[in-house]
């Protein structure tokens, strides 16, 4: 019997697990590592931590069958997208990686904007200058900490760190290269022109491979650490919404994905690189060869529902069911959460706002309300938001017929109505629920030629469940709710 193996690194923690050649996932493991916070809009963490949970995750689900390490014929790595690891000569971290969701650089994205123009910078990379993306981080190293950055020889992406510790290669491919706003995401190679004008060196990016196809092997150390074998492949992989796409098997045009995570994104493939003129929503490459995406990104969706339970219900932080709690009393509260809005903006916004400096806010609190009322208004504040990304997309004439979903907000029926009530769309979710790790284990799959591509993967894995309709005369009814929502940024604007 042969196995895959998918591994996911994201904010929270590493998953991984273990797939069969017919789909099932046969072991799972999630490890924690920690994030640092050290001044609001500021987001690190320490590729080693990265490594040590990738370790701990892969060694839990090779112990879970006799056996395991030697039917397991491939790796697959996904994982956060942007977060920068900038290594020396020795390929040795120099500081811990700036996130994704990291606001810090707003002035270098000023600096790359004014020397490119968003023109050039539209036409060469798709995209526009964001706090998050990886270049501005590079820029920001220059600038504040000179001594770390002479000692910069590589900059590579979290999952590529992960790689370069299973099998001493540095290397990455399209879906992670896109994302870092120094990538020709059209014509799929880095760009000279927008290096030579920031007037950094080309050798700092990895080579890139493609997502699918086995680039290297895990080292004789790192078979040491983790309990698989010497020599296994292991494939490019991908982005972690790349591969949670795939994961629920939109692999082409006509569908998008809406992803609760610590972030939250609505993604619609295309087949061609198609950009929002106003760039509002990202463009980047998928993880399926000859296609992109456009991408809305809340960059905190799970994130704020798990800072409410975590600040606001401390009472229930050991609680295992504390999610379903606070679903539950939502659920009982009325649609608009009796006048009390919350706008998501913890760590600031990318879609619609492009505001790094954008704060949450609850607004509207009265003597009664309780805590469900929190609960409430913030699973439609998610909502709200990730409603805003998904009408930019259909404005660009994207046929969306269904939205899957995947993460936290596909787990309980009630937020999947709500999300079906408030986006107007049916919702679906397929028969997994592992997200970005199922995606990398379909690419390790396929790289070991299990499948012919990721479209027959997705089909001999992959069931789709019966749909959730929305509910027009409640789709009606979170208008109010919804344009109250849309008024509070432009007003509060001025103020974070
Ligand atoms: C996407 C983004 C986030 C991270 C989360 O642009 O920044 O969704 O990939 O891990």
């Amino acid at each position: 019997m042969g196995l895959f193996v998918g591994v996911d690194i994201g904010t929270s923690g590493t998953k991984a697990i273990l797939v069969d050649r017919r789909g099932n996932v046969t072991a799972s493991a999630t490890v924690a590592h920690p994030l640092y916070t050290p001044r609001p809009g500021w987001a690190e963490q320490r590729p080693q931590d990265w490594w040590k949970s990738a370790v701990a995750a892969i060694r839990k689900v090779c112990r879970a069958h006799p056996d395991a390490a030697k039917q397991i014929q491939s790796v697959g790595l996904s994982g956060q997208m942007h977060s920068s690891v900038f290594l020396d000569a020795t390929n040795r971290v120099i500081r811990p990686a700036l996130l994704w969701c990291d606001g810090r650089t707003t002035a270098e994205c000023r600096t790359i904007t004014q020397r490119l123009g968003e023109d050039r910078l539209r036409a060469e990379t798709c995209n526009p200058a964001l706090e998050g993306f990886t270049l501005p981080k590079i820029l920001w190293l220059r600038t504040h900490e000179p001594a770390a950055f002479r000692r910069l020889t590589k900059v590579i992406l979290a999952k590529d760190y992960v790689r370069y510790r299973l099998t001493d290669a540095v290397i990455t491919e399209p879906s992670d290269a896109s994302a870092t706003l120094m990538y020709d995401t059209a014509r799929l190679r880095w760009s000279e022109e927008v290096m030579k004008e920031l007037r950094l060196p080309l050798s700092l990016l990895p080579a890139v491979g493609r997502s699918a196809e086995i680039l290297s092997r895990v080292s004789p150390a790192a078979a040491q650490e983790t309990g698989l074998l010497a020599g296994t492949p292991v494939v490019g992989g991908g982005a972690d919404n790349a591969c949670g796409a795939l994961g629920v098997g939109i692999v082409a045009a006509g569908e998008a994905v809406a992803s609760w995570g610590t972030s939250g994104t609505i993604l619609a493939p295309t087949a061609r690189p198609k950009v929002d003129p106003a760039m509002r929503v990202h463009t980047f490459c998928h993880v399926v060869p000859d296609t992109w995406y456009l991408m809305g990104v809340m960059l905190t969706a799970g994130g704020a529902f798990a800072w409410h339970r975590d600040t606001l219900a401390r009472e229930l932080r050991d609680n295992p069911d504390a999610n379903a709690i606070l679903n539950d009393e939502a659920a009982r509260v009325p649609i608009g959460a009796d006048g009390l809005t919350f706008l998501p903006y913890l760590q600031g916004e990318r879609t619609p706002h492009r505001d790094a400096a954008a704060r949450g806010a609850f607004v509207g609190i009265s003597l009664a309300h309780t805590r469900a009322h929190l609960s409430r208004a913030v699973l439609e504040g998610i909502a709200f938001g990730m409603r805003d990304a998904l009408t930019i997309l259909r404005g660009l004439k994207l046929p969306l017929r269904r939205i899957l979903l995947t993460g936290g907000g596909a787990r309980s029926p009630f937020v999947r109505q709500l999300q079906a009530d408030v986006y107007g769309l049916p919702v679906a979710r397929v028969n997994r629920e592992e997200g970005p790790a199922y995606g990398a284990a379909l690419l390790a799959a396929v790289g070991a030629g299990a499948f012919p591509d990721l479209a027959a993967a997705c089909r001999a894995t992959l069931k789709r469940l019966p749909a959730q309709r929305p509910n027009a005369a409640r789709h009606r009814a979170f208008e109010p709710a919804h344009r109250r929502y849309r008024a509070l940024y432009p007003a509060l604007k001025g103020k974070f």
